[in-house]
């Protein structure tokens, strides 16, 4: 008997909350990872940057502007004065969670640790000895992939560590690109939209699973679940763990 179908469990299918559960409450925030985790999501997905005085911290812009109440490059601003500044992502969510302060990384990965896994987004080059310490600190390395679109963090964090990296790409990406995953020994590769059966059984006999982003419509989460793909990141959580349920 010939396989030709990827066998679906579907029960084994990865959901990760993007930005946390990013379409009930501001993007990486506190409440929105703990809401990813109300909505059983097996990962929560974060970005991850550092301000002037080196605290890593949850932003995914480099500037404030389009989340919090106040203006300019996160860089610029040391850790003390983010104090008062609200993440509650007001031109989206009106005052609803003008209280939530952007977290530190240390906040987020406390608040998951036993509840939920984190994806660790690097969003800029020079944070891996960083993020990889504390991870280490807080024993998590069972508990987090780290992941990013700069290739050489990721191979920074595999010289430094053993805990599993996912490469994130967005735009076009063939068996070259799965190449360079399998040279660092990368465990996941996430490429943007839905992947082709054909395409999940390359990268898994590659020994790499598939987490894309962002797989938001019923339609796509359904087609991620049958093609066969180990996971994916959403803004809709809930969503994807009924779909997942009924599958
Ligand atoms: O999970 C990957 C995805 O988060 C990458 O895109 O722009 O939302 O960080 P972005
Ligand atoms: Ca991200």
């Amino acid at each position: 008997l010939v396989l030709t179908q990827i066998t679906v469990q579907s029960q084994d299918f990865l959901i990760s909350a993007h930005r946390g559960n990013s379409s009930e409450a501001p993007e990486n925030t506190l409440i929105a990872n703990e809401l990813a985790i109300d909505a059983k999501a097996d990962f929560i997905e974060c970005d991850v940057r550092r301000t002037r005085d080196g605290v890593l911290v949850l932003m995914h812009d480099s500037t404030l502007d389009r989340t919090t109440n106040t203006r300019g490059r996160l860089r610029n601003f040391n850790y003390s004065q983010l104090a008062n500044v609200s993440a509650g992502y007001s031109r989206r969510f009106g005052n609803q969670f003008s209280n939530e302060r952007i977290p530190t990384l240390r906040e987020a990965l406390v608040q998951a640790k036993g509840r939920a896994k984190v994806e660790i987004e690097i969003k800029e080059s020079g944070l891996a000895d960083a993020v990889v310490a504390l991870v280490k600190e807080l024993n998590m390395g069972n508990d987090v992939i780290i992941i990013s679109f700069i290739f050489s963090e990721l191979q920074r964090v595999k010289q430094i560590s053993n805990i599993p990296i996912k490469y994130l790409v967005s735009i076009f990406w063939g068996s070259s690109t799965l190449r360079r995953v399998q040279s660092i020994g990368g465990e996941y590769f996430g490429p943007r939209g839905v992947v082709s059966t054909s395409r999940i059984r390359e990268a898994r006999a590659m020994g790499i699973e598939i987490i894309s982003y962002t797989i938001d419509s019923e339609r796509d989460i359904r087609r991620a679940i049958q093609n066969g793909q180990k996971g994916i990141a959403t803004n809709y959580p809930r969503r994807a763990y009924r779909i997942r349920q009924e599958l």
